[in-house]
């Protein structure tokens, strides 16, 4: 056989790392192949069908044959509910040229970051951070910058933003509610950056709003440009239907921006994936344009769920946390853990090694708070019925009790 030459990947991909929850979910699935019982607490995906109103608007798509080619940006149906969205839920005002709909929350900021960051710009993200941000700004070729958030309230201070700032910045991305720490800014917190920002007009602002709606008892979401009106024109809010109406493999997200900016996306996308489906638009607009009378059961459900949690991390030694006020993740510390050895003699000495040490012994796969940029830390997604959370949550506090 002839020899086959070498494969030259272009130097862009050894920027990027692997997608760490993702690793999580394959070493889980090997571990189910060889017959292991193993709980996934690593996925950042609820449990839940989508609602039945949004499968029949699908099917009434199919059926009425809405499954062609769209416009790039979204059909204007879809639109028309988005900027009815950010009307009626966030007291925003957008024209249909200031929207677009993508494949996902996570192609438009990928998108929005390739039209607009060159060569050296920098990005500050807040830590912990979902894993993306910080591949995606390399990507582009910018540089990360990693700012840690108080670890007592997992929010970013006015006075780390301000000290961040440089003339090289392009973007702060804002992700409230927060994956991995389930951190909400108040409108006061958000004021307080919005005064920072203001100060700084080359800086543009993401705003990552996926879990919008996953709010628990008396938190109240807000996002930047609500509270800060004077920085609407440099706010990208992004938002979707993957978290909130139960849709990830639906693959449907959304933004709202500046035009110019939301043009350049549009065409970035025009040589890339194209338009979202066109059946799950059909299902977004439904989504969008009903009540979300559902969302009271589903906050019941992952409040007893994050309960379960909690209270099981009271008891297990070397891990601690507080409430988050929204999404369904609790990212732990496990300071308490560091430096101990499993019964076979191997020492822990960071949260991947805790993580691994779980899925091992206990059988739970949880992700390491290194992942998310901020250690020593566990992200638990409570995305899995309230029997099977228990059990598992018994299993890592029994595999915790081992550690010498
Ligand atoms: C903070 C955050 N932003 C964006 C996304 C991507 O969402 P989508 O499924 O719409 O691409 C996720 C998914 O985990 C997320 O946690």
């Amino acid at each position: 056989m002839l020899d086959q030459p070498p494969l030259q990947l272009a130097p862009r991909v050894s920027r990027l790392r692997r997608s760490p929850t993702a690793a999580i979910s394959q070493r889980v699935a090997e571990l189910a192949a060889q017959g292991r019982s193993v709980t996934n607490l690593g996925e950042g995906e609820l449990d839940f069908d989508t609602p039945q109103f949004i499968r029949e608007a699908a099917h009434a798509a199919i059926e009425s044959g809405q499954t062609k080619y769209t416009a790039v940006s979204g059909t204007p149906a879809l639109k028309d509910a988005i900027v009815r969205k950010f009307a009626d839920d966030n007291g925003l005002t957008y024209r249909t040229d200031e929207v677009i709909a993508g494949a996902g929350a996570k192609p438009l900021i990928l998108n929005a970051l390739m039209a607009t960051v060159s060569e050296g710009d920098e990005v500050i993200i807040p830590a912990p951070y979902w894993v993306s941000y910080p591949d995606m700004v390399s990507l582009c070729g910018g540089t990360p910058v990693i700012v840690e958030c108080a670890r007592d309230t997992f929010l970013l201070s006015p006075d780390a933003l301000e000290a961040a700032i440089t003339e090289r910045t392009c973007w702060l991305i804002l992700n409230s509610p927060n994956n991995p720490s389930g951190a909400l800014y108040s409108r006061e917190a958000l004021a307080a950056l919005g005064e920072v920002l203001l100060r700084h007009p080359h800086v543009l602002v993401l705003c990552d709003d996926i879990y919008e709606h996953l709010v628990y008892g008396n938190g109240v979401f807000a996002t930047l440009p609500e509270v800060v009106p004077a920085l609407k024109d440099r706010c990208l809010v992004v938002n979707g239907v993957s978290k909130a109406y139960s849709m990830t493999g639906w693959r449907l997200g959304y933004a709202a921006g500046p035009r110019t900016l939301i043009a350049a996306m549009d065409t970035l996308q025009s040589q890339s994936t194209t338009n979202a489906s066109s059946i799950s638009q059909a299902a977004a607009v439904a989504a969008l344009s009903e009540t979300r009378s559902f969302l009271g059961d589903w906050m019941a459900r992952l409040t007893e769920r994050r309960a379960i949690v909690l209270d099981a991390i009271s008891r297990t030694r070397g891990l601690s946390a507080d409430p988050p006020g929204a999404a369904f993740y609790v990212y732990a510390s496990c300071a308490g853990l560091i430096g101990c050895k499993t019964p076979d003699g191997r020492e822990l000495a960071n949260d991947l090694d805790v993580a691994t040490y779980l899925l091992d012994e206990a059988g739970v796969g949880v992700v390491h708070g290194a992942a998310f940029g901020m250690s020593p830390y566990l992200r638990i997604a409570f995305a899995v019925e309230t029997a099977t959370l228990k059990r598992a949550m018994d299993a890592i506090q029994s595999a915790c009790a081992k550690l010498v």
